[in-house]
């Protein structure tokens, strides 16, 4: 044998060995929504299937003729529907509990079944185009909260996957394997974006690395570190510039005035949560601007670890208003709706309150600049109807 092989083989052991000291080691002090798979082992169980269904899928998500193939048709649909039972997992009973993890399962769970119906009808570029983007839901469940457990792909299936640097690490951060993932985005952000295409994933594994190093990691010292490193090029397009200097400057308030999440209470979460939705408020020029993003990202963070801790808490009204701030600003691509849907939440729970109505307040901003565009504001009937609604209940 090889003397590299050999070495390969050693490292492969080792690397498996810690892997498995990591599991056990960690599932016995697991934060935030381990909690969620303790109570509920079918989690666990359930995951593994999608991991699997998500894998088999990502080949005839990468090749139109693949997916379009008749021969295909079967599988691709097992796949479908396995991915679509998530529905099952989290139950919407739960919604009273764990408001964000319902949340983004309500959103997850409307979203399979537009694409089981299109595949159905037949509309396969639309179905495929939103394959590729189901990662980015199984990423933003997972990336909540702190976490130390990764996943253990025994197969290394992710590293067979044939994709682009950026599409493995986006499927190793969907599948919960974050030092996987991490380095990887590490290695794309180091690497030289080429192309329309990698310019806009250099961006999106921009923002990733910042789920995993200020949500999972809570590493101030490798964001604020990683960002210098990247302020410094100047390859980069301007936006990526310009994107790097606003979260530079926010990683680097972080590091001075770290924050230990982990042992405080909620009611102190709370408070430091809403302490940095004002500072990330004071960075922003406009609405979106992505100048206070790291702020945010921790103070969603510290909210969704506030609710887990105690869902029917007194602060539950302000944490989903803050919370509906939050992911208004930070704009997440697939769950756009879900700001609109915590403050909702915040103004049926809290019926004829003063945190009600800042919260329809929100909402109605939300909500009529959406349907805002150059011909005027045009809000369909409906939503007209839910406005009201909402109105009265926060009155
Ligand atoms: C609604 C939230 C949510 C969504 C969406 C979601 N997951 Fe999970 N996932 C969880 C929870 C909760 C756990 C339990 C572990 C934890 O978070 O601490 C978990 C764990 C996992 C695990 C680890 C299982 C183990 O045995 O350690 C894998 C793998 C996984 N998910 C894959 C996926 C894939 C692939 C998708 C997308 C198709 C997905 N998940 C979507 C919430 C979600």
């Amino acid at each position: 044998m090889e003397r590299k092989d050999r070495d390969l083989m050693k490292t492969n052991a080792l690397r498996l060995k810690i892997s498995l000291f990591t599991l056990v080691f960690t599932s016995l002090c697991l934060p935030g929504s381990r909690a969620l798979a303790e109570q509920r082992p079918e989690v666990d169980s359930a995951m593994k299937k999608f991991f699997t269904a998500m894998l088999n899928l990502q080949p005839f998500a990468q090749s139109e003729e693949k997916f379009r193939d008749p021969a295909n048709r079967e599988v691709i649909s097992q796949d479908l529907a396995t991915l679509a039972g998530l529905k099952h997992v989290f139950p919407k009973k739960m919604a009273k509990e764990e408001p964000g993890i319902a949340a983004i399962a309500g959103i997850y769970a409307e979203s399979m079944q537009d694409i089981a119906d299109r595949f159905k009808a037949g509309n396969l570029d639309y179905v495929r185009h939103r394959v590729r983007t189901l990662p980015e839901f199984c990423l933003s469940c997972h990336t909540r909260v702190q976490s130390d457990r990764d996943f253990l792909d025994v197969e290394d299936r992710v590293d067979q996957f044939q994709g682009t640097p950026f599409q493995k690490a986006e499927l190793l951060a969907a599948t919960r394997q974050f030092d996987k993932a991490t380095t990887a985005l590490l290695a794309v952000l180091d690497g030289k974006p080429k192309g329309e295409m990698g310019f806009l994933e250099y961006t999106r594994a921009l923002r990733y690395f910042l789920y995993l190093t200020v949500r999972v990691k809570a590493d101030p010292e490798l964001t604020v570190r990683t960002l210098d490193r990247l302020s410094k090029r100047r390859d980069l397009p301007e936006y990526d510039q310009r994107l790097v200097a606003g979260y530079l400057k926010d990683a680097d308030f972080w590091r001075k005035h770290p924050t230990a999440g982990r042992d405080l209470s909620g009611e102190v979460l709370v408070k430091r949560a809403k302490e940095l939705v004002e500072r990330a408020n004071s960075l922003q020029l406009f609405a979106t601007d992505e100048s206070g993003d790291i702020s945010y990202l921790r103070a969603t963070g510290y909210l969704h670890q506030a609710l887990d801790h105690d869902p029917t808490a007194k602060y539950r009204g302000e944490a989903l208003y803050l919370l509906g701030i939050t992911y208004h600003s930070l704009e997440e691509p697939v769950l756009w709706q879900l700001d609109t849907m915590y403050l909702q939440a915040c103004v049926r729970e809290n019926p004829h309150t003063p945190i009600a109505r800042d919260c329809y307040g929100k909402y109605a901003s939300i909500i009529y600049f959406g349907y805002t565009g150059s011909a005027g504001t045009d809000i369909p009937e409906d939503e007209l109807k839910k406005l009201g609604n909402l109105r009265q209940i926060s009155q």
